[in-house]
């Protein structure tokens, strides 16, 4: 008897699980040829979902804006994530759950006429900056690419419209960076590819307010801020916060909470992670062993 070998992570594709390098996809499903796709990822860590609600709410949110009937319901979606992540093994997991259009009819270029679709799949636990990394932090370029606006695709419904982050951030090794922020059409700081920002001043924290996806890292971090009265504002963020701050830091479901050392060639307070990025580094890793 062969045994399979899902320990480099597994899919559920209508129906099946299988191991993540057998995993395929129709090709004419408009998730792949459109963009048609909203999706989520969520972490295990331990062995154990973290904020499952929030991302599945996150996600049925945006399954409702785009119209989508999905195969599955919020039951069987859980029931699906915990199945991958018991078949792989994997305690500490990156989880991601995708609806798509689906395949057109023939001929048919109507998205109503197409059986909308439900895959996931879990791998192991992705990093935007390990944890070696994030000693030192990363070095973060300005993008002078315009991150895609609110008012064409809506940024609270997660998905792949990533284009501008691939190219800003082919850009940015380029000049030697690590990774890449792009902005608002106001000339504001918007988000980087997979993650939110914040800035550190004089104690005090900002997130942007608007162009980004509403992480839920970025709402750990905001609800970590409120519990240990640090101060926090969601308000627009200029190119001259982010250069003059004391600290910065990033948040993405791949990796938590990571520091930013420099940004283009300027380094950021001394060049090094600061205490607050410790602070509530230490902080968001705790909340996983309160789960
Ligand atoms: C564009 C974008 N912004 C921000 C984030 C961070 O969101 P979360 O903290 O929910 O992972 C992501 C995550 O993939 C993202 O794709």
């Amino acid at each position: 008897m062969t045994v399979t070998d899902f320990s480099a992570g597994a899919a559920w594709i209508s129906g099946d699980i299988v191991p993540i390098a057998e995993a395929r996809i129709p090709i004419l499903d408009w998730g792949f040829t459109r963009s048609d796709a909203t999706y989520d990822v969520v972490h295990t860590w331990d062995g154990t979902f973290f904020r499952l609600d929030d991302h599945l709410a996150r996600f049925w949110r945006g399954v409702q804006t785009l119209r989508y009937q999905l195969p599955v319901d919020d039951a069987e979606v859980r029931s699906i994530l915990q199945q991958l992540v018991d078949v792989s093994g994997l305690s500490n997991a990156y989880v991601a759950l995708i609806a798509t259009r689906g395949a057109p009819m023939p001929g048919s270029r109507d998205p109503r006429d197409c059986r909308n679709q439900f895959y996931a799949f879990a791998i192991p636990f992705v990093w935007i900056a390990d944890p070696e990394k994030q000693k030192v932090g990363l070095r973060m370029a300005i993008s002078d690419r315009e991150r895609i606006r609110p008012e064409a695709v809506d940024p609270t419904v997660k998905n792949y419209h990533w284009l501008d982050f691939q190219v800003a951030l082919l850009q940015a090794y380029d000049a030697g960076a690590e990774t890449v922020v792009l902005l608002n059409s106001d000339g504001n700081v918007c988000e980087g590819p997979g993650f939110n920002i914040f800035v550190v001043k004089s104690g005090a924290l900002a997130t942007p307010d608007r162009g980004a996806l509403e992480g839920i890292t970025r709402q750990t971090v905001i609800d970590i801020c409120a519990a240990n009265e640090i101060p926090m504002v969601i308000r627009p963020v200029s190119v001259s916060d982010l250069m003059e701050a004391d600290e910065i830091i990033i948040t993405s479901t791949a990796g938590g909470v990571m520091p930013i050392s420099q940004v283009d060639d300027t380094p950021v307070g001394n060049g090094m992670p600061g205490e607050m990025f410790a602070r509530i580094h230490r902080a968001y890793w705790d909340m996983h062993s309160d789960a």
